[in-house]
């Protein structure tokens, strides 16, 4: 029989929250200076440390991933209508702020050398809707796992076409793509600090540009969308997305070991794939290389063929003891909720969907839980 995830005290999550103890302090000093609002001098410096961090010259910080995105597509005039190519596989905060705006997504396949968004076939895509006398209204690679997208590539064609590029950077915080940390590159980019993240806010994101006017717009669209006036006064509908004060002293507190955690990130991958050297049927992550991944979570794949059993078993193995995975995103394109939208290519997505396991990778796995999760998945071979 089944217990419930609470009656499980030992239970090994796939990325939980990991606090170094600086968070208290700056917590602490947040409630000294009783702003516990959405504003004060938390998030003031916790906007300047990934300033620093993502090399961007404006950072908005936001309740949300989902609402960084929502404000980046906003700012850009993604409009009803309009078509906005997107990553297939994602996750959906990546994508829901389209139709948000009730532009259309249309999704973009990947490639396998990195995952993410496959640069040709997106050339291929805005040609298409060249040709028809379309023109996206933006583009979004997210950058998969860790791991950036091919910005280079990905960016030369939307500055061919004048298409603004939003980078989605939740999953990328502490990354590369060649000289350049993750989240470096287009109009604007996000990131998010929820609970599994490579730091936490316990909930949040970011918006990050260099442009001063999308981050002055933004900044305006979070708050109501007020105008400079003494009294509310109001020209267009505007979000209430800003960060709390006490949500961003636990990002400042999260941001001291940045390095530490993807350092920590990426040993954990390493470990998994010296564990699984010689097995047949099982693969990793690429790394591309373009780029550092941060390895936010090490991911796998399980060809059944050769391995002897499928994703699926594997996954129910782990979970029967007490150990999370999860698997790979489902693509968009797949995804009920996009039934009829445009995609182009699909099929590696499909089969890193299919094939693909997110493995435990919290910042405080042991190397003995990393050996117990190989034993329990050696063990499904047939
Ligand atoms: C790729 C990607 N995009 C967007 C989001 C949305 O971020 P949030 O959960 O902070 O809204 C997430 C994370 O959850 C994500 O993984």
């Amino acid at each position: 029989m089944r217990h419930k995830a609470t009656e499980k005290p030992n239970r090994i999550f796939l990325s939980p929250p990991f606090l170094n103890g600086d968070e208290i302090k700056y917590i602490q000093e947040a409630i000294a200076s009783n702003y516990i609002a959405p504003l004060g001098p938390q998030v003031d410096a916790f906007e300047i440390l990934l300033k620093e961090c993502t090399g961007k010259q404006y950072v908005v910080a936001l309740s949300s991933g989902t609402a960084a995105m929502h404000l980046a597509l906003h700012a850009v005039s993604v409009g009803a209508g309009s078509a906005v190519l997107a990553s297939s596989l994602t996750f959906i905060g990546s994508v829901s702020p389209i139709c948000f705006l009730n532009a259309k997504p249309v999704f973009i396949d990947s490639d396998e050398i990195s995952w993410n968004m496959d640069p040709l076939i997106l050339k291929e895509a805005v040609r298409d809707l060249d040709r028809k006398g379309q023109r996206p209204s933006a583009v979004i690679p997210t950058d998969i796992y860790g791991q950036c997208a091919d910005y280079a590539a990905i960016a030369e064609t939307c500055a061919e076409y004048e298409i603004p590029l939003i980078v989605d950077s939740a999953e990328s915080l502490g990354a590369t793509y060649k000289d350049k940390p993750a989240g470096n590159e287009g109009a604007a980019s996000i990131l998010s600090f929820n609970g599994n993240k490579i730091i936490t806010t316990s909930g949040g994101g970011a918006l990050l540009t260099d442009d001063k006017t999308i981050a002055e717009y933004a900044r305006k669209l979070s708050q109501q969308s007020r105008e400079p006036f003494p009294h509310y006064e109001h020209n267009e509908i505007g979000y209430n997305y800003r960060m709390s004060n006490i949500v961003a002293a636990v990002g400042i507190g999260q941001m001291q070991d940045l390095e530490w955690r993807v350092d920590k990130k990426r040993e954990i991958f390493k470990t998994y794939r010296n564990l699984f050297n010689d097995t047949p049927g099982i693969t990793f992550m690429p790394e591309a290389v373009y780029g550092r991944c941060s390895r936010w979570l090490s991911v796998c794949l399980i060809n059944p063929k050769d391995f002897g059993s499928d994703r699926e078993t594997i996954r129910m193995a782990l979970e029967d003891e007490n150990i999370e995975s999860r698997p790979v995103w489902k693509p968009m394109h797949l995804q009920p909720v996009f039934k009829g939208a445009r995609v182009f290519g699909g099929a590696i997505s499909e089969k890193l969907f299919e094939q693909g396991l997110c493995l435990p990778s919290g910042l405080d796995l042991a190397h003995g839980d990393q050996e117990r999760i190989s034993t329990i998945m050696k063990k499904c071979r047939k």
